[in-house]
């Protein structure tokens, strides 16, 4: 397995210190968050790490010339923000199961990707969406994943309002898919925002390729703004 971290995107949500810091190297105690979520996939098995970047985040290269995470380290660049499918797309057509961690998605508790990873091999070798159960009034914030009895994913909902969600499993953070996702990937059409959506290429692939959901235990943080990154380092630093 090799593990995709996207990190690309402009935040704009926690701007301004992001014209020049990217929010992915925002520090929990002595590292970078990014550190932090590619330790996460280093601990659950990934060989190899790909993040991708947009020429304006080369602080992020600049800092893992420096840092061992105990694999090889490479980077893909995304020169327009056309969205998260898209980003996953620039990191290249891998030929092994990839774990996708959102650059600014740190996971508090339990190791999401290992959980996942026990998802993954119980179904032999499906995909898998990480999700967390949120309450129904904030439904629309996330895409939504419609589950059968087994735990497959059924159906995948972005932004639904409550009335209309299937349920209330949130996508969050975390993925592991195999390399046909990239086949759909390549000639998705953009969706929500205008933005070419991860989303919309895992639903497409679910008649023909199964994917599982994992409610993982740990607790996502979304350090895409102020206040999120601020109720990270408490949780992180066991204050929460
Ligand atoms: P977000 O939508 O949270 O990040 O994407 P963003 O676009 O930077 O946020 P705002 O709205 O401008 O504040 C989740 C992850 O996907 C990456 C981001 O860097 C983040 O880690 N991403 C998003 C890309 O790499 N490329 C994109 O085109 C969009």
């Amino acid at each position: 397995m090799i593990a995709i971290i996207p990190a690309a995107g402009k935040g704009t949500r926690f701007a301004p210190v992001t014209k020049v810091v990217p929010k992915e190297m925002l520090p929990f105690g002595a590292k970078p968050a990014i550190q932090v979520i590619a330790e996460e996939a280093v601990a659950a098995g990934a060989r190899e790490i790909a993040i991708v970047i947009s020429p304006e985040k080369e602080l992020v290269r600049r800092y893992f010339e420096q840092v061992d995470v105990g694999v090889p380290v490479r980077f893909a660049y995304q020169l327009e923000q056309k969205g998260l499918g898209h980003a996953v797309a620039c990191a290249g057509r891998p030929e092994e199961p990839a774990f996708v961690l959102l650059g600014d998605a740190v996971v508090t508790g339990p190791n999401p990707c290992v959980e996942m990873a026990a998802v993954s091999r119980a179904h032999g070798g499906a995909g898998v969406i990480g999700l967390k159960r949120v309450p129904r009034e904030r439904v629309s914030r996330y895409g939504v994943a419609a589950l059968d009895a087994d735990g497959r994913v059924v159906d995948l909902v972005e932004k639904p309002s409550p009335e209309d969600a299937p349920g209330d499993a949130a996508i969050s953070g975390r993925y592991l898919l195999g390399p046909s996702v990239f086949g759909y990937l390549a000639d998705q059409a953009p969706g929500k925002g205008g933005e070419i959506q991860l989303t919309d290429a895992i639903r497409r692939m679910l008649g023909e390729h199964p994917v599982y959901g994992c409610v993982y235990s740990g607790a996502r943080q979304d350090i895409g703004d102020p206040e999120g990154y601020f109720k990270a380092l408490e949780a992180y630093h066991g204050r929460g």
